[in-house]
């Protein structure tokens, strides 16, 4: 009883038109961000996250408290648990679903593929029979990766490019997620949003990211390692500040409509679309160091090797005209003044001595 107050408390909307929004991976970098826009407007948001150990579970605890002191109530649980699905759905008609709990990381899933198969495909079909099986059916906006285009070198990337050379895993159940949702949009009427991010960082970002990971042994006086492609060209990635990203997050939900319960056949098909979210300026990734250096104001110890394995993509480069006409996309924060931001958070979270790291 207690519990379901607290789920209706938060979905409560507090403007005229607005959402209730099931946001997954709310205890994540995305989510957590993505939630709190909702809620500072008005919407109504109840989040799902397993809490997973990933990477350092007290981060994803101190977004959640952050979430809380806001009016977001974060449920603790599994995508891929039906039951909680059905009761969160029985307890609230959502309007919108922003799916963005996922395994996430590139080179992880050599270490731990099945990780990847249980949240990225098992717990993304079982999201979807939920929404499949409420009524009204919620719109659907979830996170799919620039990873799709895997080894495609025809750049920038465009939403109709090739994606049929996934690089890693990870790719490949981000590929598998576009097409499941296709085909649970033609059967069932769901519409759908699919939303290729790019190399998102930030403040409360993810640890396990080349930025964070950086950032915390520039300070510590560790060496990082920089990974160098074929013929050693240096790694490229169109790095996308977060304020960005939830911009589009949030655009997305408000042009995906809401399907009806019937089908989509009282308004006509339900939407499929794909958009990337990304920043349209590509930089290498000892660029990335070098501007970190400036912003901590200590010398990076550098360890520059060829990269291992094969899961890592050359260069991610996005085109945003799509975005930019449909959603009104439109990334404002460069990656000097972005990572200047993540470092202020950065320092004023963990401080100096890295207290709270556990990493
Ligand atoms: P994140 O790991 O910080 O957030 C994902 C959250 O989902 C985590 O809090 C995790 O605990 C939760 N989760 C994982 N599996 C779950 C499950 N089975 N049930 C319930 N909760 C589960 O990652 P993020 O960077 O915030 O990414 C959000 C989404 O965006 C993911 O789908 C990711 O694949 C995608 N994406 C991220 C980036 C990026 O650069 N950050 C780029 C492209 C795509
Ligand atoms: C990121 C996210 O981690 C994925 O979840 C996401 O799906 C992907 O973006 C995306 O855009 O779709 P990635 O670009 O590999 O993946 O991000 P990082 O792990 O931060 O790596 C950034 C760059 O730094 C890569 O070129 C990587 O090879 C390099 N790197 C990473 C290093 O040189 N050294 C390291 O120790 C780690």
């Amino acid at each position: 009883i207690q519990w379901e107050k607290q789920v209706r408390n938060s979905a409560q909307i507090h403007r005229r038109g607005g959402m209730a929004v099931l946001v997954t991976g709310a205890g994540g970098f995305v989510g957590s961000h993505v939630s709190l826009a909702l809620k500072r407007r008005g919407d109504g948001v109840v989040g799902l996250d397993n809490f997973n150990n990933y990477y350092d579970p007290s981060l994803k605890k101190a977004r959640k408290s952050l979430l809380n002191d806001n009016g977001v109530f974060i449920v603790e649980g599994d995508v891929n648990d039906a039951k909680l699905l059905a009761k969160l759905f029985d307890v609230v008609v959502f309007t919108h679903v922003m799916h963005l709990a996922a395994q996430a990381g590139v080179r992880y899933a050599m270490e731990n593929p099945q990780s990847y198969v249980h949240s990225n495909i098992a717990g993304l079909v079982t999201l979807l029979e939920a929404c499949k099986s409420a009524d009204p059916q919620p719109a659907i906006v979830w996170a799919s990766s620039s990873s799709v285009y895997g080894l495609n070198e025809k750049v920038p990337f465009s939403e109709l490019d090739r994606t049929d050379q996934p690089a890693s895993l990870y790719a490949a159940t981000k590929k598998a997620g576009e097409e499941i949702t296709h085909t649970y949009n033609h059967i069932y009427g769901l519409s759908i949003t699919g939303l290729r991010f790019f190399t998102v960082y930030g403040p409360w970002g993810r640890p396990d990211m080349a930025y964070f990971s950086f950032t915390r042994s520039i300070l510590q006086g560790k060496a990082i390692t920089i990974y160098r492609g074929k013929n050693q060209v240096d790694l490229a990635r169109d790095f996308t500040f977060i304020d960005d990203i939830v911009k589009g997050c949030v655009g997305s939900l408000d042009t995906a409509g809401k399907s009806t319960g019937s089908g989509g056949k009282k308004r006509g098909p339900a939407p499929y679309r794909i958009f990337n979210l990304g920043n349209t300026s590509p930089v290498t990734v000892p660029t990335l160091v070098n501007i970190l250096e400036r912003h901590l104001k200590v010398k990076a110890k550098r360890n520059i090797v060829d990269m291992p394995g094969n899961g890592d993509v050359p260069f991610t480069h996005a085109n945003i005209s799509l975005a930019q006409r449909e959603l009104g996309y439109k990334p404002t924060t460069d990656l000097q003044t972005g990572l200047k931001k993540f470092v202020t958070w950065y320092l004023s979270y963990y401080g100096y001595d890295h207290e709270k790291s556990v990493n």
